[in-house]
């Protein structure tokens, strides 16, 4: 069922309360693929009632980020959902969202979620001002209005996840978050709507980020810890083809930095390809 209306899902969100139905919410901004369809089958199984929400939301994007060009595919999103037996596809538009509030970046009028700056102050943070903000913000809003009991999260965007569980336990929300393995193409890519930017050339390319993050993930197997080291190995992959924004290496918890890597440490690369802004990410123990 395609919904527009924040009171229509939350009337039908109630029914099933009454019910004693347990709901689950994968929050997307359309465009779905694969690794948005393995979220939707985990909610599935978790869940008695699953809500996918598909809103390109325009707080997250700076004000030179791809906010106008993002894929937008609705049809495609709710013909996927189907196929699913997703129970509700929640698509409201951005006046519905934000109202008569300013809406791209502007906190003039909007009340904001602001994660504590050592969180968003790293990684993407880093070159996204106030990504995480937006992103936050309309992460606690889908969950007020849909209050369900499960909210799944793709770890391709394991920053994201991490500030989220944060900004649940913060607040208090009670809400179950549930993060779900990258779905990667056979070739190693990890899926992301973005990879739609990049010609056939750029995908293959692209493979270094995957490529660094393995060989990484090999170099530490066989002992090496130190993180300068291991972020060198990164080097040979590199041609002119590639744009690093960053290498690290982290806690995967808590996003703490470290000089040795340790089996609780994640490697995450964000670099450009064709101008396109892609990221991935590894823990160094564990496959994922
Ligand atoms: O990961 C995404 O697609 C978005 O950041 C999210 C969580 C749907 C919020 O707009």
């Amino acid at each position: 069922m395609l919904i527009h209306k924040i009171e229509e899902v939350r009337a039908q969100v109630k029914e099933w309360k009454k019910e004693g139905l347990s709901v689950g919410l994968v929050p997307t901004m359309g465009a779905l693929h694969a690794g948005h369809l393995s979220l939707i089958k985990k909610a599935k199984e978790t869940c008695d009632k699953v809500v996918v929400s598909d809103f390109v939301n325009p707080i997250q994007f700076g004000p030179s980020e791809d906010f106008d060009k993002y894929p937008r595919t609705l049809d495609e999103d709710v013909r996927l959902c189907s196929g699913e037996d997703v129970d509700i596809v929640f698509a409201p538009s951005a006046d519905e969202m934000y109202g008569g509030n300013k809406i791209r970046l502007s906190n003039d009028t909007l009340t904001y979620v602001c994660p504590p700056f050592f969180y968003v102050n790293t990684l993407c943070g880093k070159s996204r001002t106030g990504h995480f903000d937006g992103v936050c913000t309309v992460v606690l809003k889908l969950f007020n209005i849909v209050q369900p009991d499960y909210a799944f999260f793709g770890q391709k965007d394991a920053q994201q996840v991490i500030i989220i569980k944060k900004m649940v336990n913060d607040l208090n929300v009670p809400i179950n978050i549930i993060q779900c393995p990258i779905i990667r193409e056979e070739s190693g890519l990890a899926l992301s709507s973005r990879n739609k930017y990049l010609t056939e050339q750029g995908k293959k390319d692209a493979l270094v980020l995957s490529k660094i993050l393995n060989n990484i993930k090999t170099c530490y197997s066989k002992g090496i810890t130190d993180v300068s080291a291991l972020k060198e190995t990164a080097y040979s992959f590199l041609t002119d083809k590639h744009d690093m924004e960053y290498l690290e290496i982290v806690d995967r918890d808590t996003l703490e930095n470290k000089t040795k890597a340790d089996d609780n440490s994640i490697a995450l690369i964000a670099c450009r390809v064709e101008n396109v802004r892609l990221i991935d990410n590894i823990y160094l123990k564990e496959e994922n």
